[in-house]
């Protein structure tokens, strides 16, 4: 599953010189390596085991089309959150039936396209989204499956931004109101109720959190039942962690400490799937970043150096706009030489070239003594990178490509100025 590795202190992503690939395609350049992809889709396929399952793909984390085909052609479904990404999960070949749509603020038009499509089922936030998807549902002619997405009120960790489960979080209905809108959801004519859904935030790295959120989940299942509401899906939505430190090692490197050894989406998966199955419900999960963070690296290029008294400043032609979760959430992402001579370390900020002080990559991070034409990788970097780049400065989205053994190929076009 390692796609990135260094052969003779050369940073390869599969079996192609990365450094060919920013020649080839220029920089800022996003690579994906094809083989992780499939990979984390089967290695966490594999985790269920014989138990009949689903598993919906998170678009949001990387809707690139290719991408999502090759997803699609592993028999994964997709979960969408808007009609932007049911527009691409459908083009790509994700069945009708195989495709959820979450989201607090579906527009009427959206949830017309899903209807008239035919998708599994809508994850509902509030009940006038209920009320609204029955009446849309019965100008449709048609019956929406529904799950009532649950807020349960639980600290996923992590940066408050993408912890979604807190009671003072704008998703979801709380867990102790799940009675009463569930029995009057089935009384509305065009809708049938599936179950409940759950989303806890992303990036959780402890095992722990997920367990407390299936036992809640498995209790309010029973509670729903005693009290004569029958529950026959159960979705436990995504948000399983994935390595970003010391993800490549090299003596060459500064060392860094993983955050936690052994973690991955397959063995946390396995941790819950017993309290699940509990249930007796229809499982279902919605991994993204799990699936598509270690396929990807944004590759950038060493503008200038600066030195100001104590600091150094490693200028970089990427920044906030190609990559912003360093900006955003404070996120960690490894970045490393592609060519390692065994420079001495220093610490430096790795920042953009945009007009903001927010405009980073790392900060106060030990690195191999790099020069103006240097080429560095920022790793793990498949899930929220391309998706949430911007415009800004009138910067030009960069180019996507896809690596399979030696060979790599655009997946998208870097954006042109006439594209502004
Ligand atoms: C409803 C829902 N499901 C699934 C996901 C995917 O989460 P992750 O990429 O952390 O697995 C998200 C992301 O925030 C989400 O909002």
């Amino acid at each position: 599953m390692h796609e990135y590795h260094y052969e003779a202190c050369v940073l390869l992503c599969e079996e192609m010189d990365l450094r060919d690939a920013a020649q080839q395609f220029g920089t800022p350049l996003y690579v994906y390596s094809k083989g992780s992809v499939l990979d984390h889709c089967r290695h966490i396929e594999q985790a269920f085991g014989d138990t009949s399952h689903a598993t919906y793909y998170a678009v949001k984390a990387n809707s690139n089309r290719t991408l999502l085909k090759l997803i699609a052609g592993e028999g994964l479904g997709a979960d969408v959150g808007s009609g932007g990404e049911l527009t691409l999960a459908l083009q790509a070949g994700f069945r009708p039936r195989s495709i959820t749509f979450s989201g607090v603020g579906k527009r009427d038009d959206e949830i017309a396209f899903g209807l008239r499509r035919g998708i599994n089922a809508f994850n509902v936030e509030s009940t006038e989204e209920l009320e609204i998807i029955n009446a849309l549902a019965g100008r449709e002619r048609s019956r929406a499956r529904i799950l009532l997405r649950v807020n349960l009120d639980i600290d996923a960790g992590g940066h408050a931004y993408v912890s979604t489960s807190l009671k003072q979080n704008k998703f979801g209905i709380p867990w102790q109101q799940a009675a009463d809108v569930l029995r009057w959801a089935g009384t509305l004519p065009n809708i049938e109720v599936g179950g409940i859904h759950s989303h806890l935030g992303s990036q959780i790295t402890v095992e722990d959190t997920f367990r407390r959120a299936a036992q809640a989940l498995t209790r309010l299942v029973m509670d729903l039942r005693a009290s004569g509401i029958s529950v026959n899906d159960l979705d436990f939505g995504g948000g399983f962690g994935v390595q970003y430190r010391g993800y490549l090692r090299h003596p060459h490197l500064p060392p860094e400490e993983p955050e936690e050894l052994n973690l991955s989406a397959a063995s946390l998966v396995k941790a819950v799937l017993p309290l699940l199955k509990e249930t007796g419900c229809r499982i279902s999960i919605q991994p993204g970043r799990s699936i598509v963070a270690h396929a990807g690296v944004l590759i950038v290029k060493v503008a200038f150096r600066k030195e100001a008294g104590e600091k150094v400043f490693v200028v970089v032609d990427g920044g906030m706009n190609d990559l912003i979760r360093p900006s955003l959430y404070h996120s960690h992402h490894q970045i490393v030489p592609l060519l390692l001579r065994g420079d001495p370390h220093e610490t430096v900020d790795v920042v953009g070239p945009l007009c903001e002080s927010g405009d980073f990559l790392a900060l106060d991070r030990p690195l191999p003594r790099v020069v103006r034409g240097d080429l560095l990788a920022v790793m793990c970097a498949g899930a929220y990178g391309f998706v949430l780049s911007s415009n800004y400065n009138a910067r030009l989205r960069p180019a996507e490509v896809l690596v399979d053994g030696s060979s790599a190929s655009v997946i998208r076009e870097r954006e042109t100025v006439e594209q502004l």
